[in-house]
């Protein structure tokens, strides 16, 4: 049975849900995604986007629930990544009359170095392709998240298709952001930004200032549910995130060889606490680093802690910094820390990254040899207290 739903008259989604959808890029996805589609039925038919390759069968069938597959005239790709392209040669293959809609010079680029060939109508900023009483209008996004993005603006009906922005890994099957839970919603928005989207603040601006014009209705994004109340709301947070404001918080990421570092780690959100601010302590043995970030992203105080591993830090945090390295969240105040046996080179190595991402570093690196007496923990706990 299809599950798509008319956003408006003669427009649906026609996306596949992935409810077991664990994995993307480093991207821990705990609750599936999404590969949202959408069908617009007017004088022409227009498919925007297709599926990851092995859902795109459910999705010709869907399509072919409300349409031919003959009568399809054209299939837009917003996008090349293969979770919204991987579909493409099966629905031209599907669709005999379907041309193919995508942006230069990345969206043709992108796609024949995935699939090969292709022929293709070539669109940009400013372009439309009218489809009779309606017609799409096409704002390219680059770098949300890759060069060859683009949304599409219906504006008969208010809608626009904002390809990876706005997007979130969540499987629902409820459509519309106002049937699932708000903070649920806003939590895997957040997530879904912060491990994808942190590094391209200045492009997620420029999207920004290009959409909000439009003034659409709908926000009908590539994954995830679609936006219909709370357009304002995360419009405002697409503002915070990409200026890299923080929200007063804390968090305290760390990992641990015998225990040493934790006990570290939780004189560190001590301190926080004492003053007031929140905090929150997560061992890397026990939390994906998507989780993590999602908590940096907003944290106003990132506190990093690894025990020394044959000069280097604990794999999980090797892997943690790599992944931090690449996100480059801004506008930190960084402590590092760690114990270590006989080197303990790991929090010098901490504070050289963060240091890297141009973060405020008040606090000089603490290392202990081994166990941390009480009194080395009251030590460090009062050194963070005086400049909280
Ligand atoms: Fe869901 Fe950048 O693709």
């Amino acid at each position: 049975m299809s599950l798509h739903h008319e956003l408006a008259a003669g427009v649906y989604w026609v996306g596949q849900l992935d409810w077991n959808f664990r994995y993307a890029h480093g991207f821990s996805t705990d609750r599936g995604s999404s590969y949202n589609a959408y069908l617009i039925v007017d004088e022409k038919a227009a498919l925007i986007d297709t599926v990851e390759a092995p859902f795109a069968e459910a999705l010709l069938r869907d399509v072919a629930e409300i349409v031919p597959l003959d009568q399809l005239d054209y299939l837009v790709s917003l996008h090349v990544e293969p979770d919204h392209s991987g579909g493409v040669p099966a629905v031209l293959a599907a669709c005999p009359n379907a041309k193919l809609v995508t942006s230069t010079p990345a969206g043709i680029k992108g796609l024949r170095a995935h699939y090969g060939p292709l022929e293709a109508v070539t669109v940009k900023t400013g372009d439309s392709l009218p489809l009779g009483r309606r017609g799409l209008h096409f704002v390219q996004t680059p770098m949300l998240h890759w060069p060859d993005n683009m949304a599409a603006f219906l504006p008969e009906e208010g809608i626009l298709f904002s390809s990876d922005a706005f997007g979130q890994h969540y499987a629902s099957s409820l459509r519309f952001d106002d049937q699932a839970p708000k903070e649920r919603l806003f939590a895997e928005a957040a997530k879904y930004y912060a491990n994808i989207v942190l590094p391209f603040g200045g492009p997620a601006l420029k999207a920004l200032e290009a959409i909000k014009p439009l003034n659409p209705r709908v926000i009908a994004p590539a994954h995830g549910v679609v936006w219909r109340s709370y357009l304002p709301e995360i419009f405002a947070k697409y503002e915070d995130w990409a200026n890299h404001r923080d929200n007063g918080s804390a968090v305290v990421v760390y990992d641990t060889m015998w225990g040493a570092t934790e006990r570290m780690a939780r004189a560190a959100a001590a301190a926080f606490m004492d003053r007031g601010v929140p905090v929150e302590v997560m061992g890397l043995q026990r939390n994906t680093v998507a989780d993590v970030m999602a908590l940096v992203m907003e944290a106003k105080y990132v506190a990093v802690g690894s025990s020394t591993q044959n000069t280097g830090v604990l794999p999980p945090m090797a892997a943690f910094l790599s992944y931090l390295k690449g996100l480059a969240p801004k506008n930190k105040t960084g402590f590092a820390f760690g114990s270590y046996g006989w080197s303990g080179q790991s929090p010098g190595l901490i504070q050289e990254l963060m240091q890297e991402l141009g973060w405020t570093l008040p606090w000089e690196p603490f290392r202990q040899l081994y166990a941390p007496t009480d009194e080395v923990l009251e030590t460090l706990k009062q050194a963070l207290i005086e400049k909280i």
